[in-house]
């Protein structure tokens, strides 16, 4: 793939996904590397966003997800955790016209409850600046768990059960889905790791029932361009089946075309 294909082509690729989902993974391991303190890798990890993001409102995805911070990374050293904080409250603040330039409308998406009050009022505050924006839907998951998200669609539904507005009977995926976070936007195309490891880590259980996985090796902060056009073009090359045979999918993109 090569850069700017959608301008070029002066529509949006359809073979491109329209919502990819990121694990970020692997900051701590690139400072290790360089001598530094595992948290310095953080920053540089910032960097890297700013990169993917750039690209992505360059090709015109219309969905980005990037899990920053999950409910169970609380558990890191307190002095990890409260760099970790600090940053996205700087970066919050210092994004947000970058953001604003390139139409990016940003949502964060998680328990906030358990942030700090000037963090929540910082989230808030940026999300309000960029709603308006008609580009790029950038979700920042932040505190957040797949099961997590699952459990508060259960608690929200029992609380409409108990108020009689609808029977049990009526709760089926669809009514459920509803209740998730961005039940607004289609469920991820393309799911990337990097980092090296295989695994979801609590990110986004349910949406990513048939999201296309891609794990890369390469630690986050490094994860630039090209890499991220590598898996937009090992994506292109998938067949997605959705529990048909290869033969009928050939058959409907023929009809299709
Ligand atoms: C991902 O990088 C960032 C967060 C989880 C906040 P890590 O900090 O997990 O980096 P590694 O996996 O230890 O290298
Ligand atoms: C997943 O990375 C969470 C984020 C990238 C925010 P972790 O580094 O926390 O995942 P595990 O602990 O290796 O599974
Ligand atoms: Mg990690």
């Amino acid at each position: 793939m090569t850069n700017g294909t959608a301008k070029e082509s002066g529509s949006v690729d359809k073979r491109l996904p329209q919502h990819i989902a990121i694990i970020m993974d692997g900051n701590g391991r690139w400072a290790k590397k360089r001598g530094l303190p595992r948290y310095a890798g953080h920053p540089a990890g910032v960097e890297a966003v700013r990169g993917v993001v750039e690209v992505c409102v360059e090709l015109q995805i219309p969905v980005l997800t990037l899990f920053a911070f999950s409910s169970e990374n609380w558990q890191r050293p307190q002095k990890e955790v409260n760099l970790i904080m600090d940053l996205f409250m700087r970066s919050l603040k210092k994004e947000v016209r970058r953001l604003e330039r390139n139409h990016v409308k940003l949502r964060v998406i998680g328990d906030r409850n358990a942030f700090a009050d000037n963090l929540q009022q910082q989230i808030e505050e940026a999300e309000r600046q960029t709603e308006n924006n008609q580009g790029l839907l950038l979700q920042v998951a932040a505190n957040y768990g797949g099961r997590w998200d699952i459990a508060q669609a259960a608690k929200r539904l029992a609380e409409q059960v108990q108020l009689g507005k609808i029977a049990p009977q009526q709760i089926d995926e669809e009514q459920f889905s509803r209740h998730l976070c961005f039940a607004d936007v289609p469920e991820p195309d393309l799911f990337i790791r990097t980092g090296g490891e295989k695994r979801i880590s609590n990110f986004l259980l349910w949406q990513c029932a048939y999201t296309e996985l891609y794990f890369s090796d390469m630690l986050w902060p490094d994860f630039n361009r090209k890499a991220l056009e590598e898996a937009l073009h090992d994506f292109s090359s998938r067949q997605r089946r959705f529990g048909r045979t290869g033969e009928q999918v050939q058959d409907r993109t023929a009809e299709a075309s």
